[in-house]
């Protein structure tokens, strides 16, 4: 890992797009701004406290999703295959829309939640796409990708559409109305006290912060979910295993909750070895050398840029044995986790710049794919074998596969209706 004198961040020309960098903590500098925002994260919203009282949103989130998904495949009457990515996707966004605004922004019958879906979805693109700009800057003007107008806007849209958001809160609040104390009310109310040299969050800087944990948390999560399964539809023996601890586990005609993910070995191991093979942000978050640095024998100058390869590290024969197959059960009975002291699995990064959401991440995606697995009975798509599944990846904020996998559910007799 960098040493901490590489905390600092190289900002991309697509987000200097409507001075997204100027409001982020992902890209924000080491220092006064980014402190206080990771604190409030720490403290208030990503902490395990905050997120215990948010479980029942997780669960009308998953229900929702098992219910599109048997509406689809039912809809589909013989080709019964459904695109997994999607349905996941759309929990995901909802859940986060759910914990930041306290609404479903994926509800058909809400417009604004539709445009700023595929605005974000558009930010989601074009932000992870390489740009050839970013290593000749001077074809700045030129735009030759086109990638700075797109983001411009998408950001643009997006931007609005969250100040509507942000303004019909304040207010309600105003108004007297309930304080929902969602992460939209921890923003407002946070009041630059204390030893902060911070005030009060501008405007522009809540409108950011709400946009960054849709990009952060969403595509993450939905694009290591589904490499989970496409790991586990082509090594059918690790897909008995996971269900045979749910017998074990989950008394039957129940679903799976949050508060089984501790008793899931399996499903633990599955998750980590998912993000061994699949990081889904493969050179973390480029850091970028405060001062001039030693580190290892190695002379690092002052504003290095430092790429973090987590996927060449999760797949090195000199960490794992066998690197390159998904073995689950290398986990069992391993110390070895992800968060981030164990250099060798390292999806989330480690030290100072590591992922915030790690806690939120870890219920998300154990709930998710526990409860895909729990509900149904999964096959691969007619077409499709384990030896011709197609594994190459897309570059986009997160690492997905480039080929979405279709696969067939079939609801597990025994489970209570959903
Ligand atoms: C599978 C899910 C996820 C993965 C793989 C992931 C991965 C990462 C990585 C690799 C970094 C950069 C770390 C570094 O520079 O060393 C990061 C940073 C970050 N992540 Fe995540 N993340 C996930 C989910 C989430 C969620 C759910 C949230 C919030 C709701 C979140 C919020 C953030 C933020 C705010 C940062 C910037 C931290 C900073 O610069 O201080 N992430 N994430």
């Amino acid at each position: 890992m960098p040493p901490p004198s590489c905390s600092e961040r190289t900002i991309s020309c697509a987000m200097k797009s409507q001075d997204y960098y100027k409001g982020s903590m992902a890209l924000a500098p080491y220092g006064t701004y980014w402190h206080v925002l990771r604190r409030i994260c720490t403290v208030e919203m990503l902490v395990n406290k905050r997120i215990n009282e948010t479980v029942s949103i997780r669960r009308k989130c998953v229900d929702n999703m098992l219910s599109w998904i048997v509406k689809e495949a039912d809809a589909l009457a013989e080709v019964r295959s459904i695109q997994v990515a999607c349905f996941v996707f759309l929990a995901s966004f909802n859940m986060i829309g759910n914990l930041t605004l306290s609404r479903d922004l994926v509800d058909p019958k809400s417009r604004e939640g539709s445009e700023f879906f595929s605005a974000m979805m558009g930010l989601m693109e074009w932000g992870g796409h390489p740009n050839i700009v970013d290593l000749f800057p001077w074809l700045r003007w030129l735009d030759p990708q086109g990638l700075r107008r797109k983001m411009d806007r998408d950001m643009g849209k997006a931007l609005r559409i969250a100040s509507g958001f942000v303004k019909e809160r304040v207010k309600e609040r105003q108004e007297g109305g309930e304080r929902r104390k969602d992460f939209l009310d921890v923003l407002l109310e946070f009041d630059g006290s204390g030893k902060n040299e911070l005030a009060k969050l501008s405007d522009h800087e809540i409108n950011i912060f709400i946009l960054e944990i849709f990009l952060a948390g969403s595509e993450t999560t939905s694009s290591t979910i589904e490499w989970a399964m496409t790991e586990l539809l082509c090594n059918p023996k690790s897909m008995i295993k996971v269900k045979d601890e749910f017998a074990k586990v989950i008394p039957p005609n129940r679903k799976l909750e949050e508060t089984d993910i501790d008793n899931q070995q399996y499903l633990q191991a599955v998750v980590k070895e998912t993000l061994r093979l699949h990081p889904s942000v493969p050179l973390l978050i480029p850091q970028k050398a405060i001062q001039d640095t030693n580190f290892m024998g190695y002379h690092i100058p002052k504003n290095t840029q430092v790429f973090v390869n987590a996927w060449a590290i999760g797949r090195d024969p000199e960490c794992w044995e066998d690197p390159s197959s998904f073995k689950p059960e290398r986990f069992l009975g391993s110390k070895i986790d992800y968060k981030g002291q164990h250099f060798e699995l390292t999806p989330f990064g480690a030290g100072r710049r590591m992922c915030v959401g790690v806690p939120l991440a870890h219920r998300m995606l154990h709930l998710v794919l526990g409860s895909l697995l729990h509900e149904f009975d999964w096959e691969l798509d007619g077409h499709v074998t384990r030896e011709t599944m197609d594994m190459k990846e897309r570059m986009g904020v997160a690492v997905r596969k480039l080929e979405p996998l279709k696969a067939v559910p079939r609801k597990r007799t025994l489970s209570c209706p959903i």
